[in-house]
């Protein structure tokens, strides 16, 4: 019966943020102009970056190869280093620095956690994180790309270099997670694999 009712509700809220023809109603809260698009995507990336400070050290620790644990603890740096940023980025906009859930970037550190899972100690699991923090630098390198565009069409020059400062770091860090896969460790996996044929 609570399911049918949570249901019910469920369905009610759904047909409350959309239209008949499709389209999502806008929530009271919605941004209006395009800085207000430009805050709320700061805040979310603000989160993203935090909580990816926490993310990253699990990675580093599940991870076998030199290569790969020196890759990301690099980059766990370099992550602190953006957080502050965003907090510059934030001052310079005259806005106060606040996080608010990234649901991707949650989404994106659990599929992570599950790979991590679901695979056992080195080679397999080395090509497991690499996987899941290719597909996270990919969700940065767009976000910063967007931010960076909002930013040149605000007419925030100060913050487009910042914001272009990072998004050169996550492309970085996404050539150099993509070597140490063809370097050592997918070939390795592969090994692991045929050895249990
Ligand atoms: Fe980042
Ligand atoms: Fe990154």
């Amino acid at each position: 019966m609570k399911t049918a009712a949570k249901k019910t509700t469920a369905a009610k809220s759904e047909s409350k943020s959309k239209s008949a023809n499709g389209t999502v109603k806008a929530k009271s809260s919605a941004a209006e102009g395009l800085r207000e698009l430009f805050v709320d995507s700061l805040k979310d990336i603000y989160w993203a970056e935090k909580a990816l400070t926490k993310a990253l050290p699990k990675m580093a620790k599940n991870a076998t190869s030199e290569n790969l644990i020196t890759a990301i603890n690099d980059h766990l740096t370099v992550t602190e280093e953006q957080v502050k940023r965003l907090e510059q980025v934030f001052s310079l906009i005259g806005e106060k620095a606040s996080a608010k859930k990234c649901d991707a970037m949650e989404g994106l550190i659990k599929e992570g956690e599950g790979i991590m899972e679901e695979t056992e100690v080195g080679a397999v699991r080395d090509a497991g994180i690499i996987a899941a923090s290719q597909k996270i630098e990919h969700y940065e390198i767009a976000t910063y790309g967007t931010l960076a565009a909002f930013a040149t069409t605000l007419g925030e020059d100060d913050a487009v270099l910042l914001l272009e400062k990072t998004l050169a770091e996550e492309k970085e860090a996404d050539t150099l997670l993509t070597e140490a896969a063809y370097n050592t460790i997918n070939f390795n996996a592969n090994d692991e694999d045929q050895d249990q044929e």
